[in-house]
């Protein structure tokens, strides 16, 4: 990449040896001897970097730097600075210049401040190229899947995405998609420009969680130093996305419900009602009715949340796409590893179409990337699978196959729960989710599991129970 510098200096003789220099280092220059014309430069040159001396003819070295800023705020502006005037300097640094020299500099000082700024521009155009082909890609990002049911969740996320319904919720098993989802309707809204904000409704204590929320003022409780912003506020304009909102604590539910009504709220220990225009998007992977049930979720807050509701269905309830996200995780991980699987065996076929996938979409994943991550074969195979999977399909794989010893209910549980624990690369919260007990229930089990050296345990398998 050619760097174009811009040269702004009523002196001819500075000029000339700036011009003769730079271009032998190789940037793009073009000098002007006023304001003015340094200002249209910015026009029919674009420069990436400005020289500037702040000791003009026609106006004040400052006021034409504005003006530059003004055509483009990324441009690095190197100023110089009469000998001796610091204050201009400071002032010079607090107004956006990237650097300065002072009067008399030498050639060598102006080229190591040109080769800074232009590092300085490379930088922030790798930035702003990332942030761009990050929403880029994102509004591109179409849920995979062609079955029925998923054509309806496509339709549903342009539809919701495009209106101005603000608050959302998206149920489905754990690994269905809901965080893919939820950014998808984000980055396919007009709301794409501005931010999205997540947070974990189950990873904070009660306090934090609000604080992480709604921030609070300086000195709002001990330790609170300074002001803090919360996510609500941050996201202003943007979406806000509540995951697993079902673990939310009662008195954060209410004051939650509070701000969907007034679409306003107070930082913590704050006076001023500070007003957003947010959309909340809302994650879950438990069932909330039956958390009303139990009184652990607020039915008020459920009726706000679900006037728009996203159901993603389980993976085993979507025909083909299986074989379809197979094959795509296969491409990625392939390109991704340098490998060169392409192919999947018929039989491998009915396997994974037969598989009722605990984990969905994020159990798929990691299938596959530890299968393309390890094999070198073009195709993949059954032998590929791990064993539950490559029981025969139309058998419960649970039974035992020929010549193997039945097992005792507990016994079957115990697999199962290890088999998920595995999934779920030991995460106790995640796998007590989806086996349908509480957190503590499964460390139990699990303590019991060892004392009695139950199932057989592997090395990797055997997780840290604590
Ligand atoms: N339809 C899909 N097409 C492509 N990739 C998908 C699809 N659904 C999910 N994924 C991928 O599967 C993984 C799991 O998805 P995601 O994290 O969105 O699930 P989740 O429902 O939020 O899970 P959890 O409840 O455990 O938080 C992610 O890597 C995601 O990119
Ligand atoms: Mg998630």
């Amino acid at each position: 990449m050619i760097y174009r510098v811009l040269v702004v200096d009523d002196e001819e003789l500075i000029r000339t040896s700036l011009r003769k220099v730079l271009t032998s280092e190789g940037y793009e220059v073009q000098c002007e001897g006023t304001g003015r014309a340094g200002v249209e430069a910015m026009s029919n040159f674009r420069p990436h970097i400005a020289i500037l001396d702040l000791k003009l003819p026609d106006a004040s070295g400052f006021q034409v730097m504005g003006q530059l800023f003004e055509r483009d705020s990324s441009l690095q502006v190197i100023v110089i600075t009469a000998h001796g005037d610091i204050q201009a300097a400071v002032t010079a640094m607090k107004a956006g210049a990237s650097d300065f020299l002072k009067k008399p500099y030498d050639l060598e000082e102006i080229v190591l401040a040109v080769r800074s700024a232009a590092r300085n521009v490379s930088r922030e155009a790798q930035l702003s190229f990332y942030r761009e082909k990050d929403q880029e890609s994102f509004r591109r990002t179409l849920l995979i899947g062609d079955s029925p049911k998923m054509g309806e969740v496509n339709a549903l996320i342009d539809k919701v995405s495009r209106s101005n319904a603000t608050t959302v919720l998206i149920q489905g098993e754990s690994g269905t998609g809901k965080e893919l989802v939820a950014r998808a309707l984000h980055y396919r809204s007009d709301r794409a420009g501005f931010p999205f904000m997540e947070v974990n409704c189950s990873s904070f204590q009660e306090a934090l969680l609000e604080n992480e929320l709604f921030g609070h003022e300086k000195g709002a409780f001990t330790g609170a130093a300074g002001l803090k912003k919360g996510l609500v506020e941050l996201s202003d304009l943007g979406t806000l996305f509540l995951d697993e909102v079902g673990d939310m604590p009662a008195t954060t539910q209410s004051k939650l419900l509070r701000f969907i009504d007034n679409r306003a709220f107070k930082r913590v220990g704050g006076h001023e009602d500070i007003t957003v225009d947010i959309r909340i998007i809302a994650a879950t992977n438990v069932v909330l009715e039956r958390a009303i049930e139990t009184g652990a979720f607020r039915k008020d807050l459920y009726y706000r949340l679900q006037v728009v509701s996203i159901d993603l269905p389980p993976l085993r309830e979507r025909g083909e796409d299986v074989l379809l996200l197979a094959r795509h995780f296969m491409q990625v991980f392939s390109r991704e590893f340098r490998k060169e699987m392409v192919e999947i065996s018929a039989e491998t076929e009915e396997l994974l179409q037969a598989y009722p996938w605990p984990g969905n979409v994020r159990e798929l994943k990691n299938l596959l990337e530890r299968v393309v991550l390890l094999e070198d074969s073009p195709v993949l195979l059954a032998e590929h699978l791990p064993e539950p999977m490559r029981r025969p399909a139309r058998r419960s794989r649970l039974a035992p196959a020929e010549g193997e010893a039945i097992l005792t209910l507990e016994e079957v549980e115990d697999r199962y729960i290890m088999d998920v624990m595995q999934l779920f690369d030991g995460n106790k919260s995640r796998a007590s989710r989806v086996l349908g007990m509480s957190r503590q229930g499964l460390i139990e089990r699990l303590k019991r599991m060892e004392r009695t050296g139950r199932p057989k345990l592997s090395k990797e398998m055997s997780y840290q129970i604590s």
